[in-house]
């Protein structure tokens, strides 16, 4: 037993080659995926790639060395198109930096198709689709991981700290444990293949970097303590493919109850969406998107129309999204 464990995890870490396998291109077209962090009990420590949303990167080697941004589409004028204010230039700038190719010059056009503010890992989509579009781009077939740092400076931008819940999801794809932040060490789960995962987001903004300043500084050992052996039993239950420790593990004592005070009716939805046979509730991020655990689809869509309905009820409009866990993370388009 313990040993297809070893195998399964052995093999889903196992470093993932370019596309381009060591040639340079002169342009390209990246898509990275959303990400579901914290994952209800692993604030700033657990995250997942999903299928749908993400961003598109479209980035062209050009012969004036330094980097522009040419367009930015689908983010209603609220992104910087100066390159030293942008999330996704900012952390392509940095690797570029760290190879010493600051000769390079670069035009990048970020598409987004996700909603900004949304708790699904947006500036991590963009930032992630530059970095896998440069790396790809000059034929860098040196571990992705390496990116992550990169990834972790445009999250530190963006919302004043450098969690890497979100990035590394979206980079490696599956489901991702930052097991420490000093060093670094970022360790891929298995997760059961029927898991699938019904996300709602309410047309509310929520930005980070406001969510994060409303929690708690300081906690209670107690609920410390029902925090990682709750964290122990999702992780677990992961391995052992056990659905009901997985969704009997998802509670969060110590940032679900601040958050979710920013949320439309949190715990309305989350007794629709368990009514409904989700697996588990909870925030997606720092919110306001709110997602369920399913074991199928049909069950994921239930919920997510029921949720809809709801919010239209509150006249609060919504995006919804049924994906299963997206194991590959970024790809060339
Ligand atoms: N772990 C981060 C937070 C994720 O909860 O603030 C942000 O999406």
């Amino acid at each position: 037993m313990e040993e297809k464990y070893i195998k399964e995890v052995k093999a889903l870490n196992a470093v993932k080659t370019p596309p381009l396998g060591g040639r340079e291109a002169s342009a390209i077209s990246v898509f990275a995926p959303a990400t579901v962090a914290n994952v209800v009990c692993g604030f700033d420590v657990l995250g997942f790639a999903v299928n749908e949303p993400g961003d598109e990167v479209v980035m062209r080697l050009t012969n004036k060395p330094g980097i522009t941004i040419s367009k930015i589409t689908g983010d209603n004028g609220r992104l910087p198109l100066d390159p030293a204010k942008n999330t996704v230039s900012v952390s392509v700038q940095h690797y570029l930096n760290s190879i010493g190719r600051n000769e390079i010059g670069l035009d990048i056009e970020l598409h987004k198709k996700m909603p900004i503010g949304s708790g699904l890992g947006s500036s991590s989509a963009s930032t992630v689709a530059g970095l896998f579009a440069i790396k790809t781009l000059l034929g860098d077939d040196a571990d992705p991981a390496r990116l992550l740092p990169f990834a972790m400076k445009g999250e530190e931008m963006a919302c004043g700290y450098g969690h890497a819940d979100n990035v590394a999801p979206a980079l490696f794809g599956g489901f991702v444990l930052i097991r420490s932040y000093e060093p670094l060490d970022v360790i891929r789960l298995p997760h059961p293949e029927n898991l699938h995962c019904a996300i709602v987001f309410p047309d509310v903004d929520v930005p980070t970097r406001e969510a994060r300043q409303i929690i708690r500084k300081n906690i209670q050992m107690k609920d410390a303590v029902t925090q990682w052996g709750n964290i122990a039993g999702l992780v677990s239950g992961l391995f052992m493919n056990d659905l009901n420790l997985i969704g009997r593990s998802m509670k969060d004592v110590l940032v679900e109850p601040v958050r979710s005070m920013l949320i439309p009716d949190f715990y309305k939805m989350r007794d629709m969406a368990m009514e409904a046979g989700a697996i588990s509730f909870g925030i997606s991020g720092s919110g306001p998107s709110v997602f369920a655990f399913t074991e199928d689809a049909d069950t994921a869509h239930r919920i997510t129309q029921k949720l809809q309905q709801h919010l239209t009820a509150l006249s609060i409009g919504s995006n919804t999204y049924v994906s299963t866990i997206n194991d590959n993370g970024p790809r060339v388009l």
